[in-house]
């Protein structure tokens, strides 16, 4: 029996990571253009990290156990606990706003489904220490950035953005009781996604009477800024207004096409506190791409330095799934830049001699390793995608001389021609060089 990947794990051949270092690649690159810096944290975690802050949706989908050592622990889930305790244990020297990201591999039992996996990677951007919208806005249009990076335009993706406190207020004004606030979130998080009779039921058990449920079933209409300006919320109104300055920030910053006010964004976490978002493809057919927004309690209730907070993260399925149906995913990986063949006057030790002098100038080069006919090393050279072949001890070589093939457009030999070995190697890449430089 061939044993596969778990349900939900992911085997990663050379072509699917091509696709995953093409994401990463972007997401550093906007993390850089937008000064935050890289970080990492352990992979395994104490239980207690999760149970108290993240909310029963995602402790229920803890891979957890005891170790060895009888410690409970989990895999984690996500990253924003460990984040808070690494900021929090240097609270003092850090310099503020911090302005980190990482990328981390993290683990949900999730009941499978399209755009769901057990394991995801996960790029969170985070800033602590700034409690104004700016801070907000810079983030969002980070999100935003990565989306037109990677070729996916306002048409493509949406970035729906709501306040959990002008949701309170609004929920306030149509006499929803406090104490059924969280739970009250918890539906309309759901209330796309779950047919409206359901959401209905769940809101009478919860105590609402039928104002306040239609006020609950109402929340998906708001989809405007005028629409959230004109909410009648009970103490929420400077949130409001720093709602409208809020966007004109992300408009500013250039992410204005893609922003959309919708009041029934909520997040399922259970520390967010204000200014809360998701990325969404534009026709609704895939779950978030991205999903973050203000936490500002939550290093303080857990570790005690009172420091806003706020971020976001972007997994690596959705957005692999739309980018593949957009088929904006570079091709096949590149290949090598030369390969070096050897015919009869050659050995393999020349062959050798010549790839290690290439690779100290960072070319990449394969050989035939365990010889071969000259004939079968030039099939492998095409095979293997490079785009020269240097062949040594051709028959009508001169000493120190061989043979360049031209790969790729022509295999016919007309694109062959005859060099000085040094003097050819010595216009490739360069000494000490790092990275290719032939394949452009
Ligand atoms: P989250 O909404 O749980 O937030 O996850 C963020 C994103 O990660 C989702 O929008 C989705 O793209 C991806 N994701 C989550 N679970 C899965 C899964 N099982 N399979 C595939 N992709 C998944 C958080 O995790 C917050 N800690 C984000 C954050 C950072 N908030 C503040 N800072």
């Amino acid at each position: 029996m061939v044993l596969g990947a778990l349900p939900g794990f992911r085997d990663f051949y050379p072509a699917e990571l091509a696709e995953r270092t093409h994401i990463f690649a972007t997401w550093r690159e906007v993390a850089r253009r937008f000064g935050f810096v890289e970080y990492d944290g352990p992979p395994l975690e104490p239980l207690e990290l999760y149970t108290k802050k993240s909310g029963d949706e995602i402790v229920g989908q803890l891979y957890n156990f005891v170790d060895k050592g009888d410690r409970e622990v989990a895999l984690r889930p996500e990253m924003t606990p460990t984040l808070a305790r690494m900021v929090a244990a240097r609270a003092n020297a850090l310099r503020k706003p911090v302005r980190w990201f990482s990328i981390p591999q993290l683990f949900r039992y999730e009941r499978q489904q399209r755009g769901r996996l057990r394991e995801h990677f996960q790029l969170n951007m985070d800033i602590v220490g700034e409690s104004d919208v700016t801070a907000d806005a810079e983030l969002l249009v980070g999100a935003i950035e990565i989306m037109r990076l990677l070729g996916l335009g306002p048409d493509d993706v949406r970035a729906r953005v709501s306040d959990r406190r002008i949701l309170h207020g609004y929920l306030l004004a149509a006499g929803v009781p406090d104490a059924a606030f969280g739970a009250v979130l918890a539906v309309v998080d759901k209330i796309d996604r779950q047919p409206r009779n359901v959401s209905e039921d769940k809101l009478r058990t919860l105590g609402l009477d039928a104002d306040a449920v239609r006020a609950v079933m109402a929340i998906p209409e708001c989809t405007t800024l005028e629409g959230m300006q004109s909410l009648h919320v009970r103490g929420s109104e400077e949130v409001v207004r720093e709602f409208s300055r809020f966007a004109s920030y992300v408009e500013a910053l250039g992410g204005g096409a893609y922003l959309q006010p919708d009041l029934s964004i909520v997040r399922g976490l259970a520390y967010y506190t204000g200014i809360v978002f998701e990325l969404f493809d534009a026709k609704g057919e895939l779950r978030a791409i991205c999903g973050g927004g203000r936490y500002d309690t939550l290093l303080k209730q857990s570790w005690g330095p009172d420091l806003p907070a706020l971020g976001f993260g972007m997994g690596d399925v959705v957005l692999g799934e739309l980018l593949r149906a957009r088929a904006i995913l570079p091709a096949a990986p590149p290949g090598v830049d030369v390969w070096v063949a050897f015919g009869d006057g050659a050995t393999v030790e020349d062959a050798m001699r010549v790839t290690s002098r290439l690779r100290a100038r960072g070319i990449s080069v394969e050989y035939a390793l365990g010889g071969q006919q000259l004939s079968r090393q030039l099939k492998a050279a095409a095979a293997a995608g490079a785009r020269d072949a240097v062949i040594l001890g051709a028959p009508n070589a001169g000493l120190g001389e061989a043979m360049v093939r031209r790969l790729g457009d022509s295999q016919d030999g007309s694109k062959e021609r005859r060099v000085l070995l040094d003097d050819w190697i010595g216009t490739l890449g360069s000494p000490g060089a790092t990275r290719s430089s032939t394949h452009s």
